[in-house]
């Protein structure tokens, strides 16, 4: 297969562990003859300094005319201390999930094996959690109508029918293909938007008869989150539930940076780790460049090269299994690997497989 893979590299540690992620890519693609292709675009903070613009249209023009984004992560403290900074590099990922119409964020939260005692859970409740949240992500407050005096402010929760039903679409053959069971997570006692997410949910179900649909408000779904994360299988919300619940699901799994996502729509789809660009540690070859190695596996399963998919993940397996882990979590005493290290472990054992 041939793919044009368009690379953003970002801020803090973005580049680090984009290296990697590139890295993998290239040893999968010459163990599976596919012909990829790289080019870089700038993104967040680095657009912001070298061009004034979070996400600019030469950057938005390569993606569009790509197959697949691999994204690293945007944000610099310089932003985060300065309430009044006009542009910020957020802006740019806002601006590329509206874009390319990426409607659709594909967030998996689950377990490693070996590291179940690195989650802030009990072993025996977050021992098996493996579910999926699918999360709206060019609508609701995010992007809808917003005012701000000094006096009052206020931002929209718009959802349109189309809006929803082809999220809840995504959400349902997540479910199909998987141990279909499906949980809506709204706020339908108090807000009017998820009233109407709810009723065209029940709408949809009888179109999915195999699929066990159930419906929580969101209070209570983060609550089941950390009393019973085994009870979830596919799970869909509106684009401010799940930004938060993500990150709580993030950190079921015991670190940050073992979690990729991908984001579909309307054009190029992306693929990017869950967490941050943690400016903090940048250039210290210490961030896990897991999750943008598994961001590179979601990839290739995009274009349904499962077995391509299926070696990152044994690789990424392996190294944990045998404790070749960046410093949060690696066990007491051992081995130190940096971001490079990992990274170049994982190549070696694709190559060698
Ligand atoms: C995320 C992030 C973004 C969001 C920020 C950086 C704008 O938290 O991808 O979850 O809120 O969507
Ligand atoms: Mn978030």
């Amino acid at each position: 297969m041939k793919l044009k893979i368009a690379v953003l590299p970002g801020d803090g540690i973005g580049p680090e562990i984009m290296e990697q992620g590139v890295a993998v890519v290239k040893a999968v693609a010459e163990k599976f003859s596919h012909e990829v292709s790289f080019e870089e675009g700038i993104c967040g903070a680095d657009a912001i300094d070298k061009v004034g613009d979070p996400f600019p249209e030469q950057t938005y023009e390569l993606c569009k005319n790509s197959d697949a984004v691999l994204f690293a992560a945007v944000g610099d403290l310089r932003f985060d201390n300065d309430p009044t900074a006009k542009v910020r590099p957020e802006q740019g990922l806002l601006a590329m999930r509206k874009k390319l119409g990426l409607f659709a964020n594909i967030r998996p939260v689950q377990t490693f094996p070996g590291l179940v005692h690195k989650s802030p859970l009990k072993d025996e409740i977050v021992q098996g959690t493996d579910f999926i949240c699918i999360r709206e992500l060019t609508g609701g407050m995010y992007f809808g109508e917003k005012y701000q005096d000094n006096e009052k402010a206020y931002d929209t929760n718009f959802y349109s029918r189309p809006e929803i039903e082809r999220i809840l679409k995504v959400a349902f053959q997540y479910a199909m293909q998987r141990n279909r069971h499906l949980t809506v997570v709204d706020k339908a006692n108090v807000l009017a938007s998820s009233r109407l997410w709810r009723q065209v949910a029940k709408e949809m179900e009888p179109q999915y008869p195999e699929v066990k649909v159930d419906y929580m408000f969101v209070d209570n779904a983060s609550m089941r989150m950390i009393q019973t994360p085994t009870f979830f299988d596919v799970m869909v919300t509106e684009n401010t539930f799940g930004d938060i619940l993500t990150d709580e699901g993030s950190c079921i799994s015991g670190s940050m940076g073992l979690l990729p996502s991908a984001s579909t729509g309307t054009s190029t789809p992306v693929f990017e780790p869950v967490h941050g660009s943690w400016p903090q540690a940048k250039g210290q070859n210490i961030a896990n460049p897991v999750a943008e190695i598994l961001s590179a596996a979601m990839l290739f399963e995009y274009f349904n090269l499962k077995e391509e998919g299926a070696m990152i993940r044994k690789a990424v397996a392996a190294s944990l299994e045998q404790n070749v882990r960046t410093p949060e979590i690696q066990v007491e005493g051992g081995a130190h690997y940096g971001t490079r290290e990992v990274g170049a472990w994982i190549v070696d054992f694709i190559r060698k497989a």
